[in-house]
């Protein structure tokens, strides 16, 4: 399975255009060692012909462009088979939106999700341009699906969501009481080898769900939205700590790499990073904590077989 990260950032992006905290303004003027990262993306494929997309970023232009195999090979065409949707925050969706001149797109994600981004959404009148603009598959808690490749054709993976510990997206919160399929991680096997890739990148807490949808992957991706659970408070960019929104934090006693020491898999990756984060910076303390305890920090452009 070949592996490409398109975006690396939590939504906003780093830097985000209305942040002035220490790591965007350094960012910006060249004054730290980090570099800047688009929202959360990532590409798979079997084959590096048919590529299916793990969410749908505000920037899917960019990081289409900014990666060959995603490239068209007609006049009319795209390697792009399908996208998965972890959850309805609009960091994950509104890149569907920008797919939007009149090409055939195939959607997975859980019915609560799909009914979250149709339902009521004028916008949605784009993508229903003509009939089977968007085929929609409704992945069930749980259950294998088969990803179909370009034109019907199979793909070598399959896809199971599993529930995970989150909250619906902040445009949806009153309307509809939370449910298990919210938010859910993938679990992407590939047929010819067995091989797993675990994509957390929304994770309230390590539960043993949680801990059962790691089990076994060769590869993982979990939430590295924070470090700490009151990253904003601390730089004064409001009162929102880390389990108010569902992230759980990397570092301190409880945070995922205390929690997770102990699982293995041949690469842990964590990805969804807030631009406040110190682990952006290539020589913070909290970088070289996260990479003595064999996570990899995700970048844009990250690229492996797995
Ligand atoms: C999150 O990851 O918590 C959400 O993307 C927050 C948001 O939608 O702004
Ligand atoms: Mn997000
Ligand atoms: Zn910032």
């Amino acid at each position: 399975m070949r592996v490409r990260v398109l975006g690396s950032a939590a939504g906003g992006g780093f830097p985000q255009w209305n942040c002035g905290c220490p790591n965007c303004r350094g960012v910006r003027e060249g004054a730290i060692a980090a570099r800047p990262r688009t929202q959360e993306s990532v590409a798979v494929s079997a084959d590096g012909q048919a590529w299916f997309l793990l969410n749908a970023s505000p920037e899917i232009r960019a990081q289409i462009e900014g990666f060959a195999g995603l490239h068209p090979r007609a006049p009319r065409d795209s390697p792009i088979a399908g996208i998965l949707l972890t959850n309805g925050d609009l960091d994950h969706c509104l890149g569907l939106l920008s797919l939007r001149e009149s090409y055939p797109l195939t959607v997975y994600a859980t019915d609560r999700v799909r009914r979250g981004f149709v339902e009521g959404n004028v916008l949605y009148r784009t993508l229903e341009r003509f009939a089977g603009q968007v085929t929609w598959r409704v992945l069930a808690l749980g259950r294998d699906e088969e990803l179909t490749g370009r034109g019907g054709a199979p793909s070598g993976l399959t896809v199971a969501a599993v529930p995970l510990p989150g909250q619906p997206p902040i445009h949806l919160r009153g309307r509809l009481p939370p449910d298990p399929e919210d938010s859910v991680g993938f679990r992407i096997r590939e047929r010819a080898t067995g091989r797993v890739l675990a994509y957390l990148s929304g994770v309230a807490a390590v539960t043993p769900a949680v801990r059962d949808a790691l089990d076994g992957a060769a590869c993982v991706f979990f939430d590295g939205t924070f470090w700490s659970d009151d990253e904003l408070p601390a730089l004064r960019l409001g009162s929102q700590r880390a389990r108010d929104m569902a992230h759980l934090p990397i570092g301190g006693p409880e945070g995922s790499l205390a929690a997770l020491a102990a699982h293995r898999a041949d690469r842990r990756v964590y990805i969804h990073i807030n631009n406040t984060n110190p682990i952006l910076r290539d020589d913070s303390p909290e970088r070289a904590a996260v990479e003595a305890g064999g996570w990899t920090v995700a970048h844009d452009g990250l690229e492996f077989e797995l």
